[in-house]
């Protein structure tokens, strides 16, 4: 029983690293022709955190870590109108109930009340159980509407780098894990406004998530296993930059459109099927008694055909799960 589910395990391991080999090789990603991979000093600055933040010797990776004083964070120093974004993160092993790691774009500092934002924020758990990992978007301060999704992970986000990637473009969004798309949003009618359609900055953090990230709450951090850390590497920003004062794309045009190009491929988009299937733990559109009449782009629109064909609304239809509303770490309360 043991050895035939182990052979089975590792099969489908073998399957799954040719599969992302022929991504790699094949997917979309890899046929941008430049992903800009700038220094830390080049294209970032500490947002909080003093010493928290440590830099690698080699001035490209970088050491975020939480400790009882403080966590840690950096942003780019630009505002981008779409791009690709990305970085490999090991994240901290060990008990971590409460920790989180975000890893986003935003606006908030520039539009107060219209902002956007686009995240993958990392939920630390108790000590034998995983870490989940969670993806939002907000579209000019549609903040009291939260669109998140969980998934669990098919490796232990803990041991090594794992590369979590954002592309956003004119027309979509498209969040990958180690290149594989795992959720694609695409520019509709029905959310309108809400499509994040201003310049943002890339952030990474990590805080003291206590009184929501385990169990809502129920797990808080034990700083006797401080410090938490998480690493940063291969960080890239490949996107058009804005003017800072006007933000009128620096960009020629021709960049900002290939962005566009960017879709997702049959072979992708069925690995983005398996992994949804299999991985997701938690969708805003199948979560009733948060919306008991779900979001329009839930029902309608490409997005609703992709969730109903994949077979999404069957397995997720009666769950009764509560997906927990948070805001980022006060940015300013800890530097
Ligand atoms: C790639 O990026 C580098 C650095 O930003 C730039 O100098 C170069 O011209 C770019 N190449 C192409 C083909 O866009
Ligand atoms: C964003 O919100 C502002 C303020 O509510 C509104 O005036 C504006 O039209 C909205 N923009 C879009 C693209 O919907």
């Amino acid at each position: 029983m043991a050895s035939s589910r182990f052979f089975f395990f590792s099969s489908l391991l073998l399957l799954a690293s040719f599969l992302s080999l022929f991504l790699l090789s094949h997917g979309a990603i890899s046929s941008f022709p430049n992903l800009t991979s700038l220094s830390f000093e080049e294209g970032y600055t500490q947002l909080f955190g003093d010493s928290n933040l440590m830099l690698h010797r080699d001035g490209r990776g970088v050491h975020l870590s939480l400790d009882e004083r403080t966590g840690a964070g950096f942003a780019s120093q630009d505002l981008y109108l779409h791009g690709f974004f990305s970085a490999a993160i090991k994240l901290p092993s060990d008990y971590a109930a409460g920790v989180v790691v975000a890893f986003y774009m935003s606006n908030g500092d520039v539009f107060e009340r219209t902002h956007d934002e686009l995240d993958f924020e990392f939920l630390g758990n108790i000590r034998g159980k995983e870490w989940r990992v969670q993806t939002n978007i907000y579209g000019n301060g549609s903040t009291a509407i939260g669109r998140e999704e969980r998934y669990g992970l098919w490796f232990d986000p803990t041991e090594d780098f794992h590369k979590y990637s954002i592309l956003w473009s004119h027309d979509r969004i498209i969040f990958y894990i180690d290149n594989v798309p795992i959720r694609e949003v695409a520019r509709t009618e029905v959310l309108g406004g809400q499509f994040p359609s201003k310049p943002m900055s890339l952030y990474a953090t990590i805080w003291d998530g206590s009184n929501w990230a385990t169990s809502g709450g129920r797990y808080k951090i034990n700083y006797k296993y401080a410090p938490y850390i998480a690493e940063f590497a291969d960080l890239i920003l490949d996107g058009c930059a804005v003017d800072p004062m006007d933000h009128t794309p620096t960009c020629n045009g021709l960049v900002a459109d290939l962005y566009d190009t960017i879709t997702i491929s049959t072979d992708q988009r069925l690995a983005m099927e398996r992994f949804r299937k299999k991985h997701m733990t938690y969708s805003y559109c199948y979560d009733r008694i948060r919306y008991s009449t779900p979001l329009p782009e839930c029902s309608a629109g490409p997005e609703a055909r992709q969730f109903q064909e994949s077979g999404e609304v069957v397995r997720f239809g009666d769950r009764r799960r509560r997906g927990k509303r948070h805001h980022h770490a006060p940015t300013n309360s800890a530097i």
